[in-house]
């Protein structure tokens, strides 16, 4: 992949201007942020997911070189998470000022996005980033085909928005484990097919233009089944040669791989988002490494996820 030209990141502190439940285990934050570096789908945010305190991000750890972390046992019994936890930004704009707006989707989990859901507006929440790499928009591709699952579908609305403004026709595929989970809005009377077929039905990928295939695990919207099938069917029948096909894939690791074995097989060049804990976000702890194909004599080397990554092309990953 080659490399994303943007490089600045840093630590900022955030405004919350909305927090929005999008359905039973998912909301949307939207995020004011002064002088936020410039950024591009695929990347990410750590935030941390507990107050801000002086002089910006909370209590500072002892970790001096050559010594492992000390903690306190009050910090290890916090109810607040200690580590910042990883979050794609899902939307991006600009207002007058050098103020810009992020969207973040998060699907509550556990501790930290239990926390989150909490939030209100006007709280203030701090931000390291952005980091990461980023998809790759070819020129001389002219469609683009986003498949994503659970916490893997926001980077996909911020690369859909970018697809658009680049002129190129996409098409997605949504995957959820059912209706009420799903992170995405139905348009009013919107045509959700039960085959699989992508159709407008999805505000937030509509308002780019984009058709949306939608599959649910227990078949309570779209097609009954895993989105990965949705995807085949369509680039088998597809009118666009899979030549001219770029895919994007975020989610689970099961339907990245599937989806990377469609692709390659049929001549599509395939980009995936590589997800791992992550305790840096930045290179430093080596706690998110995946195997990247190489020429040394054991064909594979360990990369990290979130400094090398999270984007690799699918024909380089080595599936364990
Ligand atoms: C690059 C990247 C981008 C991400 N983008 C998003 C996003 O846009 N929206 C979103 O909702 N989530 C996203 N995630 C996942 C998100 O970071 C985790 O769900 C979150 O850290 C959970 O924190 P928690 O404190 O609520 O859960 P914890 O209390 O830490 O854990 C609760 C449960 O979640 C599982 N879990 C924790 N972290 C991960 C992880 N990285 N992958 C899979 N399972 C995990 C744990 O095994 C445990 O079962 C992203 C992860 C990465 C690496
Ligand atoms: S998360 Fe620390 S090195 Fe990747």
């Amino acid at each position: 992949m080659s490399e994303p030209s943007v490089k600045k990141r840093g630590s900022y502190l955030a405004e919350v201007l909305a927090n929005e439940v999008v359905c039973d285990d998912h909301g949307r934050l939207i995020l004011d942020v002064a002088h936020f570096p410039p950024t591009a789908p695929g990347q990410f945010i750590q935030l941390m997911c507990r107050p801000p305190t002086p002089p910006e991000a909370g209590r500072a750890i002892e970790w001096r070189d050559g010594q492992t972390p000390q903690f306190t046992q009050a910090e290890l019994l916090d109810s607040q998470p200690l580590l910042r936890r990883p979050f794609s930004i899902a939307g991006r704009r600009e207002h007058a000022g050098g103020a810009s707006e992020l969207d973040i989707v998060y699907c509550v989990k556990g501790v930290g996005t239990r926390w989150l859901a909490g939030v209100n507006a006007g709280q203030s929440l701090s931000v390291l980033g952005p980091l990461g790499n980023s998809f790759v928009i070819r020129r001389d591709k002219p469609a683009a085909a986003l498949v994503g699952g659970g916490v893997g579908i926001p980077p996909l609305l911020y690369l859909a928005e970018q697809l658009a403004t680049a002129g190129k026709e996409t098409v997605a595929f949504i995957g959820a484990r059912s209706a009420d989970r799903l992170p995405l809005r139905l348009l009013p009377n919107a045509d959700v097919r039960t085959d699989g077929a992508p159709s407008h039905c999805a505000a937030e990928l509509a308002a780019y233009g984009v058709e949306t295939a939608i599959a649910t695990d227990d078949g309570s919207l779209g097609m009954a089944g895993v989105v990965g099938e949705a995807f085949g069917k369509w680039l088998d029948g597809s009118a666009v040669s899979a030549e001219n096909v770029v895919v994007y894939s975020c989610g689970p690791e099961a339907m990245m791989e599937a989806v990377a074995l469609m692709s390659l097989a049929a001549g599509a060049e395939c980009q995936l988002s590589l997800e791992r804990y992550m305790a840096c976000g930045m290179g430093t702890c080596q706690s998110c490494v995946c195997k990247l194909r190489d020429d040394s004599a054991q064909g594979w080397a360990y990369k990290l996820c979130c400094a090398d990554g999270p984007v690799f092309d699918a024909a380089q990953i080595v599936w364990d």
